[in-house]
């Protein structure tokens, strides 16, 4: 896989700030072991695959420039207690060394319209009230502010091509 080499790369800069600490660089430079990995993202969109009590059926995608991995958002095709608090129908991160250079941004504009795609006409995102990055990312999509505790915050957004304005 193009992006093999590169993903491998990223973990030690996410493990750095406590993130990705189940992928072990070492494991996953074996392209078996890669390959299997990549499979159980991808089995995780199958609602037959079994999957853990409190977890949905969910979508990954890969934001790439030609072989290099540049972060990934999920789209969550449901959301369930845990999500509703926090969670919600959309994750998403960029690798450490590509922050700051509009990729979350465009992540999230291409995840809309699939989104929309899955049936979810509007999705829920949290995230912490301090994240301002993940913040401004939400609200230049047009976020709206649902409520805030414990210095969390949720937001709906809408998917579709466009809003009823009444
Ligand atoms: C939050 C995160 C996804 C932002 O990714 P990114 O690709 O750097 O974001 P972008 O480059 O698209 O920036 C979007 C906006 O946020 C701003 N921004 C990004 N990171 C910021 C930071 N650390 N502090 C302040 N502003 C920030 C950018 O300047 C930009 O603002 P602008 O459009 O007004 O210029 C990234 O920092 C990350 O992966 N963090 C760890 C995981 C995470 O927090 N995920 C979200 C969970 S809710």
């Amino acid at each position: 896989m193009m992006v093999h080499a590169s993903f491998v790369a990223a973990i030690p800069a996410c493990h750095a700030e406590g993130r990705w600490l189940d992928r072990d660089p070492a494991v996953l430079s074996a392209p078996a072991a890669f390959a299997a990995f990549v499979g159980g993202l991808l089995a995780r969109a199958d609602p037959a695959t079994p999957r853990a009590h409190d977890e949905v059926p969910s979508s990954v995608y890969w934001w790439t420039e030609g072989t290099e991995f540049l972060g990934r958002i999920t789209i969550r095709h449901a959301l369930n207690d845990r999500l509703r608090e926090a969670g919600g129908h959309i994750g998403y991160e960029v690798a450490p060394a590509h922050r700051r250079q509009g990729h979350a941004l465009a992540m999230l504009g291409a995840a809309l319209p699939v989104a929309y795609g899955l049936g979810l006409e509007r999705v829920l995102l949290t995230c912490e009230a301090g994240n301002v990055g993940s913040r401004r990312v939400i609200e230049a999509h047009g976020g709206r502010l649902h409520d805030s505790s414990a210095g969390k915050l949720r937001y709906w957004l809408v998917t579709g091509p466009c809003e009823d304005a009444s």
